[in-house]
């Protein structure tokens, strides 16, 4: 809606008078003169009537124009950038990528199935054993569910998905496997196989309840056996065209007989997506009886009628949801079927043994695959290490998610926030149950492993998230489209600026892809993509370049810290995305951050790679990088003697504490009237500018990102302090923040506890590792000195991450640097999974 209006307005405000028009104006202008000269003499009054009527005149088109500009202002960063789009609007259609049309594009349920389309159908499972006590329903991924383990073992981004979930006494193995033809994306088919976890542990009844549901558009069909069981139902919605779901029986498990189950069903108008799992508690009823032929009645819960509580969003006639509740004891396997209405020529159905045929044939693929790109074998581990891997990957690839709406944005022209233009986001996602959305900087650690596996999966990735992008070349770092996400998010999280960066780790898949492709052997394709590519990356780069420009010549500054300098022990650095790594303790725009300024060596190099790859002008990037990668100059911007290592350079004061603030109660006054007592900092010492002490992952960067010269002496100096397990070794991987730095695992708040002040990250160990790599493959006086680094590094991390995941079911957000134990959310196969290409040795 108003982004169409304001590009024309800006066309309009950039074109001079032009042509026809503008001699018309001149004439009229010297018109006007001669004749006031052949005048000459007027009497006052006039004269000051006719400026009083031009001031009028010009302080209301002042004013006007003032409106206008400010108007253009708060509209001009909702506009989308202009380039063509990288995607075709049809990219994710069933008629140009009918096999991706499906998927677990939900990554944050348990189990279900969308269309990469908006308003795309939405399918799913969930689940709950039939206790006396309370309901214990399933179904977005809660870590409060408290389930000992749960992700997919195996899932090719395609074809195929094996998920195994284990929930109190009981597992469930949830699988799918699609099948393409017709138009709209084929078929696909469901298997949910239940058993007990030990066969003395008596579970109760389970009761799978599967759902189907609209969002928008789209009608659905029940059709009913024996009354209750809703044994099939029809539907159609506008990518879809008409199709049929049935819902099989029951087994007592493969190749066993029927099993005995009470059936219930619900035919609902709900409320929207984000609010399913409400309509489902709404509509439990325990008014049922199962009743087993020669067993024992028992009462049991079942979908009856929806009653939605008083207050509650008001139900939308698009919003159509049907229920299938199974329930029953285990063992038992339950099969769905989706067919899509234009798949004509089926040969059979895909269920039962076909279904498990199918199965077998691209599990068998999947590890073929699976093996000819990774090797671990070769590389000395283990099956059930390799079977680690395998669901690290898989996790990466099954957490993928097809996200629609609009973020919620602002900028410093606008004093309410505004909707960014609608669009769709294909990404991964960190964490399925915590952060089930788009991160800018995640994403490209992210695609570091998905490319490895599809290379076309991540170019699609990449270009969804550029075609995100404004006019002024942002994109905002946290993508929460739609009502669905947004009810995961609390609401001071929701709104993005558009002064805020993240690190543009993009550039780090992107170098590993342009990394093969030299000019000879560019393939058209290629070619063509990172045309498409190109005006949109200077767009970026520019935006990094100018907004987040420091205060000398080639460094650079964060913005969007915190600015609440009195709560915070050292206010936050959300955009860098290393959260509350110390900084210096009074922002001001007299800082300069060394991480930043490596993302921007990195951005450039790349830049230069890829204009020079496609024959376009290269060479002020390249000037960039090998500005940004002077050594020299480096040093002289970041290197601190004092502390003997890189750092930020800012207002700062080491003498920080947080207090208890004291209020002053008169006496005779009952306390209880007065505010409890806060804490908040004070300052023992003032601050000055100076380097911010703080050795740890920032201090880093110019190894990580390799901007560091292979003879530079700082390399020494880094792999001590590395090396040092008073400072940053733990025999888990680098910490965050040295165990001598003041900050050290110290609270930022009464209740925010440290995040990046001590835990170990798989992102930045990745990336670590990946130097230790370079730098021990390549001359240089530290060779050795890397390479044995590399090794034990490498080896710490993977056997750590593979212990947690053992023992606790998981892979975890971080690492307890001194106990190793996973914490933070979970699973959070992000970045994490990263462990995958440490084993495979690819970086
Ligand atoms: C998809 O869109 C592109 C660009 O608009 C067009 O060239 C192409 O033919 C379309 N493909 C299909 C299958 O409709
Ligand atoms: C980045 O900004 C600097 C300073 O404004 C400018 O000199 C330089 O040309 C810019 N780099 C690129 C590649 O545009
Ligand atoms: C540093 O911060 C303090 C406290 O806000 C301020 O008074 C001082 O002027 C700042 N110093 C510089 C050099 O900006
Ligand atoms: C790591 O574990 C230790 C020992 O259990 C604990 O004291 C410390 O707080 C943990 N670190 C973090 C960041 O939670």
């Amino acid at each position: 809606m108003g982004w169409t209006g304001c590009r024309m307005a800006r066309e309009r405000r950039r074109k001079p008078v032009e042509g026809a028009d503008r001699r018309r104006h001149e004439k009229d202008l010297r018109g006007m003169q001669p004749q006031s000269k052949v005048k000459g003499k007027v009497d006052l009054a006039h004269i000051c009537l006719a400026l009083a009527g031009i001031c009028c005149v010009l302080g209301f088109s002042a004013y006007f124009y003032n409106l206008y500009v400010q108007w253009w202002l708060s509209r001009r960063f909702i506009t989308p950038h202009l380039s063509p789009r990288i995607l075709d609007s049809n990219y994710s259609s069933p008629t140009v990528t009918p096999d991706k049309f499906w998927g677990s594009y939900r990554p944050q349920v348990y189990f279900g199935m969308k269309t990469r389309s908006p308003m795309s159908l939405v399918t799913g499972l969930m689940w709950m054993q039939q206790t006396e006590l309370d309901v214990r329903l399933r179904h977005t991924c809660e870590q409060s569910d408290g389930l000992s383990s749960y992700g997919w073992l195996m899932h090719d981004g395609v074809n195929f998905g094996v998920q195994e979930i284990f929930d109190f006494g009981f597992s469930l193995k949830t699988e799918f496997v699609k099948r393409t033809g017709g138009q709209h994306g084929g078929d696909w088919s469901w298997r949910i196989t239940g058993r007990a976890e030990n066969a003395e542990h008596q579970v109760s009844l389970i009761s799978l309840l599967f759902y189907v549901a609209t969002d928008g558009q789209g009608v659905l069909q029940p059709h009913l056996e024996e009354r209750t069981r809703l044994a099939f139902l029809t539907g159609s919605t506008e990518e879809l065209g008409h199709f049929k779901i049935t819902f099989h029986k029951p087994w007592a498990g493969e190749g066993k007989g029927p099993k005995y189950a009470s059936f219930n069903h619900l035919k609902v108008v709900g409320p929207g997506l984000h609010q399913l799992t409400d309509v489902v508690k709404s509509s439990l009823s325990n008014h049922f009886i199962y009743n087993p032929p020669g067993g024992k009645k028992k009462r049991y819960f079942a979908v009856n009628t929806y009653q939605p509580p008083p207050g509650s969003t008001p139900l939308n006639e698009n919003s159509q949801v049907l229920i299938h509740q199974v329930t029953l004891q285990l063992p038992f396997q339950v099969e769905v079927v989706f067919e899509s209405g234009s798949f004509m020529d089926r040969p059979n159905q895909l269920s039962g043994e076909v279904l498990s045929a199918a199965l077998t044939q691209h599990q068998t693929s999947f590890e073929d695959k699976f093996n000819s790109i990774f090797q671990l074998r070769k590389k000395g581990f283990s099956t059930p290490q390799e079977e680690f891997a395998m669901a690290a990957l898989s996790n990466m690839i099954g957490g993928m998610g097809y996200f629609y709406g609009h973020s919620i944005v602002q900028s410093k022209y606008n004093d309410q926030p505004v909707l960014y233009p609608e669009g769709p986001l294909f990404t991964a996602v960190p964490s399925r149950s915590f952060f089930p959305r788009g991160f800018l900087w995640d994403e490209g650690f992210h695609q570091l492993l998905v490319s490895q596996w599809d290379t076309a999966m991540s170019q699609e990735v990449i270009g969804s998230w550029l075609d995100l992008m404004n006019v002024e070349g942002w994109i905002p770092r946290e993508q929460i489209l739609d009502n669905e996400a947004r009810s995961k998010v609390p609401s001071e999280f929701i709104l993005q600026r558009n002064e805020n960066a993240n690190p543009p780790t993009l550039f780090l898949v992107l170098e590993k892809l342009v990394r093969g492709m030299e000019t000879a052997s560019l393939v058209q394709k290629n070619e063509l993509y990172l045309r498409k590519l190109l005006p949109r990356l200077r767009s970026w780069y520019d935006w990094y370049n100018t907004t987040q420009a420091g205060p000398l010549p080639y460094t650079f500054r964060w913005r969007g810290r915190d600015e609440d300098t009195d709560m915070y022990l050292n206010p936050k650095t959300l955009t860098s995305g290393l959260d509350d790594y110390p900084r210096a303790s009074h922002p001001s725009s007299d800082e300069r951050h060394v991480d930043l300024r490596c993302w921007m060596a990195l951005a450039s190099g790349v830049m230069a790679h890829v204009s020079a790859l496609l024959g376009e002008p290269a060479e002020e990037y390249r000037r960039m990088q090998r500005v940004l990668s002077d050594n020299a100059l480096l040093e002289e911007q970041h290197w601190s003697d004092q502390l003997n290592s890189f750092a930020d350079y800012g207002n700062h004061t080491q003498s920080v504490i947080l207090e208890r603030e004291k209020i002053y109660i008169p006496p005779g006054q009952p306390p209880h009237h007065y505010p409890s007592p806060r804490l908040v900092r004070v300052i023992r010492k003032p601050p000055k500018l100076q380097y911010v002490g703080a050795l740890g992952y920032v201090s880093l960067f110019p190894f990580l990102l390799q901007v560091l010269q292979p003879n530079s002496p700082r390399l020494e100096t880094l792999f001590k302090d590395m090396r040092n397990e008073k400072k940053l070794w733990t025999p888990y991987g680098l910490r965050s923040l040295s165990k001598s730095s003041p900050l050290y695992l110290k609270y930022n708040t009464e209740h925010d506890g440290p995040y990046w002040r001590g835990p170990i990250w798989i992102s930045i160990n990745y990336l670590a590792v990946k130097a230790l790599h370079y730098y021990s493959n390549i001359e240089g006086p530290f060779r050795q000195e890397a390479a044995d680094l590399y090794q034990q590094l490498r080896s710490n991390l993977i056997t750590n991450i593979y212990r947690q995941y053992l023992e606790t079911g998981y892979i975890w957000e971080q690492y307890n640097d001194s106990t190793g134990k996973g914490q933070g959310s979970y699973p959070f196969t992000g970045w994490s999974a990263l462990v995958v290409l440490m084993m495979a040795e690819e970086y």
